[in-house]
């Protein structure tokens, strides 16, 4: 059997253009119908480019994006760029009939997530944001559980997304710069959680919160807690920082329910914690039926942060290819422009000292 090739151009090299060329490079060599194909990827600085070409592969380096988007032979547009390199890029992209992967938070305010959202449905191409979270095994297995009603009904929902990195971090980093980043701990982790929120329980209609910047002299938050009221009636707590000594990257969750509850720390990726009306047991989630195995290993050999992406994006070649649609397991630029509302709600409420009601367009 031949499989089709689709080209890919991905911007940034660092961070997540490591993670992203990581998991295609995988996809290469996996079932999927797509194979991804690694046409060129992009910074600003020739050097640099050029260095991470040769060593990952890429066919082309190039130092304008602009290139890639008037490049015939991309099909896929992966932006892996710092936040205000999102909007512009993505949507000459999707403009031009790339299917369109960012990462998120999807733009720097509600109004530029909102324009991708709807320039890519105009366009009419797929497009994910990159909430790579949903593509951890056990927290898809945790949708499917609340999903077939295994928790009874759901009242509860805590998470947290906490890091150490920021006391002291480099005050250079574009993620302190808030014309590079839009907002702190609230956009760079609060996003994941409240895309989280979202997936495994709903809707979010309202949120009471508290932001704080603490290092001095930094322009974007480091700290945040909300309540959030979920349209289903649910009541629930968010809370990010970079600034939680001790914990790395702690991005975990509860939920409790009537018949029993979940809980999750990416710490511990491969183990979800359920609960039946007594006590907690652990779930190591690698058995052959647990979501993604397909991909892997035997039960028990398990799998890694950076497979997350893998994951995501081979949904997204599959979805490319017409196997399924984006949603409702991976996030779209709607769950994008969904999360970047609660975001804003989410500092208005700080900034009003009361309770705030999410609209969306
Ligand atoms: N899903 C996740 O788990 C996750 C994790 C980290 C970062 N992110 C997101 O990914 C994005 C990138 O973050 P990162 O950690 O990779 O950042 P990074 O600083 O490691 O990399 C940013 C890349 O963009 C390039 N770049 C900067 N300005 C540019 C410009 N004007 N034109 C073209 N290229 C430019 C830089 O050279 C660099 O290669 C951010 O939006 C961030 O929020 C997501």
């Amino acid at each position: 059997v031949t499989v089709d090739e689709v080209g890919v151009a991905m911007l940034g090299y660092s961070f997540m253009g490591k993670a992203h060329t990581r998991a295609l490079l995988a996809l290469r060599h996996l079932d999927v119908p797509l194979r991804p194909k690694l046409v060129s990827i992009s910074g600003r600085n020739a050097e640099a480019v050029e260095r991470v070409r040769e060593t990952w592969g890429w066919g082309a380096a190039v130092t304008d994006w602009r290139e890639q988007v008037a490049d015939e032979r991309v099909g896929l547009f992966d932006n892996g760029g710092p936040n205000a390199v999102h909007v512009e890029p993505t949507i000459a992209a999707a403009r031009a009939g790339k299917h369109v992967v960012c990462e998120k938070p999807l733009g720097l305010t509600a109004d530029e997530s909102h324009r991708m959202w709807q320039e890519a449905e105009r366009a009419g191409v797929r497009h994910l944001c990159g909430f790579n979270y949903r593509f951890v095994p056990a927290v898809r297995l945790a949708r499917e559980l609340i999903e077939a009603g295994e928790l009874g009904d759901v009242v509860h929902f805590r998470s947290r997304y906490l890091q150490s990195w920021g006391w002291e971090a480099d005050p250079t980093l574009w993620r302190f710069d808030r014309a590079q980043a839009g907002s702190g701990a609230l956009g760079d982790l609060g996003s994941h959680i409240i895309d989280l929120a979202r997936y495994l329980v709903g809707e979010i209609r309202a949120v009471s919160s508290a932001v704080r910047t603490i290092v001095p002299g930094r322009e974007v938050d480091d700290h945040f807690v909300a309540t959030v009221e979920f349209e289903n009636g649910i009541v629930g707590t968010l809370e990010a920082s970079r600034l939680a000594r001790g914990r790395i990257n702690s991005n975990a969750f509860e939920v409790n329910g009537s018949k029993g509850s979940l809980a999750f720390d990416v710490e511990r990726l491969n183990e979800l914690e359920v609960a039946d009306t007594r006590s907690f047991r652990r779930v190591l989630v690698t058995e052959p039926y647990h979501p993604f195995m397909r991909y892997w290993w035997p039960p028990g050999h398990i799998v890694g942060w950076g497979d997350t992406f893998t994951h995501e994006l081979g949904h997204m070649l599959e979805a490319i290819a017409g196997e399924h649609e984006v949603a409702p397991h991976g996030a779209t630029f709607e769950d994008g422009y969904r999360c970047s509302e609660v975001a804003e709600a989410i500092l208005r409420s700080a900034e009003s000292g009361r309770r705030e009601e999410v609209t969306y367009r």
